[in-house]
């Protein structure tokens, strides 16, 4: 299995380094794996013997692997590469998809499966790629797009065969989860625990996309089109941020027994805003710990509590990859 990496930012960084630490049991999956490209904004790089793993696991931008890269586009590299698998790692853009949409339509469309964390493209287009995907013979997998390293997906998929999921909700956005949880233990106010969580490096310089609830608001769409078979889009979603949650309201809940959570539900509504939620609820979780509550017919009510980002996603990614078939692909 040949594959290649585009956006070699924080994931694609740290999925590169665990590629090389896990270089064995992938192979024990995939005994051909080779990482042949990698692509970021400036270019990219092409070995079709597969890159020197060490050697790109030390670098932190492309143009320190070779003296010189490839000057061409992502785009370049997926027509080039003759990879099976796509592993797409760019950002995320929830107003049309891109740069991501198109690496994976490109990918699919040359017969290859695509690995994503990135949610921009299933956002704007769930049902197109997945439908493309099918057309092509190949996979299109997205466990790192939703909840980090926790298996959503894989749960419902392996492990619930049979169930039907009636209701999914649960804490989606580590980041204005951190902020509530200092609110709530420590009495500060939703600027000071924003800003501490900005110095952190928990929450972006613009944190926009957490505090009013858009990427919980992603991940309810991809749930909802994933899990419950909808074809909603992200203005489906009714949302509402954590701006307005005062330092008083919180105090008055945890009086109560009650934290405040950025809670985003998927059922007959789709939702993402403040709520009570109980503090011996399982989704009651804190600091940037995600959880995912699901009511099935069979299984009764299951609860997933992890990471919901950083360098655990990877474990979302590496999943995905070896649990790609064996054949197939490109080649
Ligand atoms: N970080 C997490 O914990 C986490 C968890 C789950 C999912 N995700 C998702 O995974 C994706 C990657 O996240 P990240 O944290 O690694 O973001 P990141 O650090 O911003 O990395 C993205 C990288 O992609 C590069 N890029 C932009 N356009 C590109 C193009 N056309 N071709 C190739 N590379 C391009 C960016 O370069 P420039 O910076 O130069 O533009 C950047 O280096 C995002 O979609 C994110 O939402 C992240």
């Amino acid at each position: 299995m040949r594959a290649i990496l585009v956006g070699f930012g924080f994931i694609g960084r740290n999925l590169v380094k665990s590629i090389r630490d896990k270089l064995a049991v992938i192979k024990s999956f995939h005994p051909q794996f080779k990482l042949v490209g990698i692509s970021d904004v400036e270019g990219f790089l092409f070995d079709e013997e597969g890159l020197d793993l060490e050697r790109a696991s030390s670098i932190s931008k492309i143009t320190e692997y070779f003296e010189k890269i490839h000057e061409g586009s992502s785009i370049e590299l997926i027509e080039r590469s003759e990879a099976d698998v796509l592993i797409e790692a760019t950002p995320t853009n929830v107003v049309d998809g891109q740069p991501g949409l198109s690496h994976i339509e490109k990918a699919l469309n040359l017969g290859m499966h695509v690995v994503t964390s990135n949610k921009g493209p299933l956002v704007i287009a769930f049902k197109r790629l997945m439908d493309l995907a099918k057309r092509k013979g190949v996979e299109l997998k997205y466990e790192a797009t939703v909840a980090g390293a926790i298996p959503i997906f894989s749960l419902v998929r392996d492990c619930l065969r049979g169930n039907h999921v009636r209701k999914i909700y649960g804490i989606l956005n580590g980041t204005t989860n951190y902020i509530l949880s200092r609110m709530h233990f420590d009495d500060v106010s939703f600027e000071v625990a924003l800003r501490e969580a900005q110095e952190r490096g928990i929450a972006e310089r613009d944190p926009t996309y957490d505090v009013e609830g858009i990427d919980a608001a992603c991940k309810v769409v991809i749930l909802a089109n994933a899990i419950l078979g909808k074809d909603a889009k992200i203005n489906d979603v009714k949302r509402e941020g954590i701006k307005r949650v005062s330092r008083e309201a919180v105090r008055l809940a945890r009086k109560a027994g009650y934290a405040i959570k950025l809670v985003a539900v998927v059922g007959d509504r789709l939702e993402v805003g403040p709520r009570l939620v109980a503090l011996n609820h399982p989704i009651c979780v804190h600091g940037t710990l995600n959880a995912v509550h699901l009511e099935t017919d069979l299984a009764g009510e299951i609860t997933v509590v992890g990471p919901g980002a950083g360098e655990e996603t990877v474990s979302a990614i590496i999943n995905d990859l070896l649990s790609l078939p064996m054949s197939g692909g490109y080649r």
